[in-house]
């Protein structure tokens, strides 16, 4: 298959936004960027100063690994040099980031939510990593920047990907048109699409979820997790379990082979673990445009109404078929 990079694809699909002047494909390519500089060092990471952690603690109370402040770093940087971002929502920031106000003003109508390395908990631990993003076109750019023009609806997000940092380096991405994968070929530093128009199967045999907090968890998803345990040769029961500890891991998994991924409400995350700005958005975006199905309870994740940047919700996501028997469960339990 001839190789076509990003660049050559985002300006291909250029013709689906006729009123899009470019911003939105010299956005998509300055995220390209930090990708591949932070994909450098997670491939080096044994061999340069960027393991373990750099003693601070985030609006999370998560303690920074290096290399959460490395990658927030590397995004930031690279979108402010690109003039298309005015407004970064950031993991590691507990206000947003308003590029309008730095020397290099800019007139950049997008802002962006990201997770700039998901999955810190595996860094040390040479397991497959992620960055996430997420979108948004300013309602008002005529306006002076503000915060709650970052609060809008997952379903309104203009574009949301991912990268993977595993034995390859994806990147994988929706602009509402369908699902898009880019491996990244270190020969020539371009990422190239191997993966055109993903699709998750509306099936799948896996399930994944963190099973250290059963006890914690609602009892329709204890109900669920028995089913998925139980034998029955007509449902491919009892489903295999597969839980990597990194959200865009697991979830690249369940959008190729199918499956169900489940960050459900416990006692000790009442609104659930994962941050419906820059994790639940994003990757509900992808996995609905793949064909699949992102519940927070029996509402859609997109429409959530967002009330701030860091705020928390349950997720329920992957094959359609999967997602609707949890939502039964759901009723049952209700
Ligand atoms: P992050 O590293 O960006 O803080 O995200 C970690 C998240 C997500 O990647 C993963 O699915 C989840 O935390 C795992 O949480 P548990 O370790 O509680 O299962
Ligand atoms: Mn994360
Ligand atoms: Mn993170
Ligand atoms: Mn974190």
């Amino acid at each position: 298959m001839a190789l076509k990079t990003l660049g050559q694809f985002i300006i291909e699909k250029q013709a689906d936004f006729p009123y899009a002047k470019g911003e939105l494909s010299r956005l998509l390519r300055d995220i390209g960027i930090a990708a591949k500089v932070i994909n450098r060092e997670v491939n080096k990471a044994g061999l340069a100063d960027i393991l373990g952690e750099n003693g601070d603690h985030n609006v999370q109370g998560e303690a920074q690994k290096k290399l959460d402040v490395y990658a927030d770093e590397q995004f930031i940087e690279a979108l402010s040099r690109g003039g298309e971002c005015c407004y970064i929502a950031s993991e590691e920031h507990e206000e947003g980031i308003d590029l309008t106000k730095r020397s290099i003003s800019t007139k950049g109508k997008y802002m962006v939510c990201m997770d700039p390395l998901d999955g810190s908990s595996n860094i040390d631990l040479n397991v497959s990593v992620g960055s996430i993003f997420s979108i948004y076109r300013r309602k008002d750019p005529e306006q002076p920047m503000n915060t709650a023009e970052i609060l809008q609806f997952g379903h309104e997000q203009v574009a949301a990907g991912y990268i993977i940092y595993g034995s390859s380096t994806m990147l994988v991405y929706t602009t509402g048109k369908g699902v898009n994968g880019f491996t990244l070929d270190p020969s020539i530093g371009e990422f190239c699409l191997s993966h055109p128009n993903m699709r998750i199967p509306e099936e799948g045999n896996t399930y994944s979820v963190n099973e250290g907090n059963y006890l914690k968890f609602p009892q329709y998803i204890k109900d669920y997790i028995k089913y998925c345990q139980m034998e029955d040769l007509a449902t491919d029961r009892p489903y295999t379990s597969r839980y990597i500890g990194s959200m865009v891991a697991d979830l690249h998994r369940t959008l190729i082979i199918g499956g169900i991924f489940l960050y459900p409400e416990t006692s000790n995350y009442p609104s659930g673990k994962l941050r419906l700005l820059y994790e639940c958005n994003p990757m509900a975006f992808i996995i609905e445009q793949a064909g699949g199905m992102a519940l927070s309870g029996q509402q859609r994740v997109l429409t959530i109404k967002p009330t701030h940047l860091h705020q928390r919700t349950p997720i329920i996501i992957g094959s359609t078929n999967m997602v609707r028997k949890v939502q039964e469960f759901m009723t049952r339990d209700q």
